[in-house]
């Protein structure tokens, strides 16, 4: 049923393309239903320039002839949509839940506005209830492992650190060759204090909280489409 609501809301930010513009292509099952319908727009002679944020996303879209560039050649932006894990106060987002979250926050930032498409299951009063993903770097992981901890138990002296699993009982590895420690704090009351606190940490990379980046929001559930702005 979600899966429905995800194509809805995918539809509904199909409005936002404008001919020619410079497109960041999210990651994900709702992000893959826009990239999806943003390549039967490209068939029919759609222009665009765009830029995947994953080599899931590249594939699927390099499959459907999106044309695609890089940061480099072209840095900035109009517009990037995304799926998001959590959606709360403020369009403040968790994302990675698919792992992507370093490259998505990267290309979210070079863009102008960064549009969300979700089912209404992702939005929610608090963010945390979603474990909350922490890319790391490999080198030095038990000393990132433990000051990840100590900024997660200052808060939720309760709350459970880890190490994200991928196929093959091998620790999932990032696009940038990272980790992932999945933080399950449960609330997250000021979600800039633990920005901060984990962006502290030299070992880690980069984390899942998106706060100041999403400007409009798509969200479709059994009672129709709503936009938070
Ligand atoms: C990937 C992400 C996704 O946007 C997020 O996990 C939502 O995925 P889905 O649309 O499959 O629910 O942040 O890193």
């Amino acid at each position: 049923m979600s899966d429905i609501f995800k194509r809805q809301a995918a539809e509904a930010a199909m409005a936002e393309l404008r001919p020619g513009m410079r497109l960041g292509l999210g990651t994900g099952s709702t992000a893959r239903h826009f990239v999806d319908l943003l390549g039967a727009r490209v068939a029919e002679g759609f222009a665009c320039l765009c830029i995947p944020t994953s080599e899931q996303t590249a594939a699927q879209a390099r499959s459907l002839g999106i044309p695609l560039t890089d940061l480099d050649a072209t840095p900035e932006l109009d517009l990037t949509v995304d799926g998001a894990d959590e959606i709360g106060p403020g369009l403040s987002l968790i994302k990675g839940g698919g792992g992507a979250l370093l490259r998505e926050k990267i290309v979210a930032a070079a863009s102008s506005r960064m549009v969300v498409i979700a089912d209404m299951s992702k939005v929610v009063p608090a963010l945390g209830a979603f474990p909350l993903p922490v890319e790391v770097n490999r080198f030095g992981l038990e000393a990132t492992r433990r000051a990840v901890a100590a900024v997660l138990h200052a808060i939720a002296p309760g709350g459970a650190l880890s190490l994200r699993q991928g196929a093959g009982g091998q620790p999932f590895e990032t696009d940038g060759g990272h980790l992932i420690l999945d933080a399950s704090f449960g609330r997250i009351s000021d979600p800039e204090a633990v920005s901060r606190a984990l962006l502290d940490i030299p070992g880690v990379v980069q984390h899942g909280l998106f706060i100041g980046l999403a400007s409009k929001a798509y969200i479709a559930g059994p009672d129709g489409l709503v936009t938070y702005e």
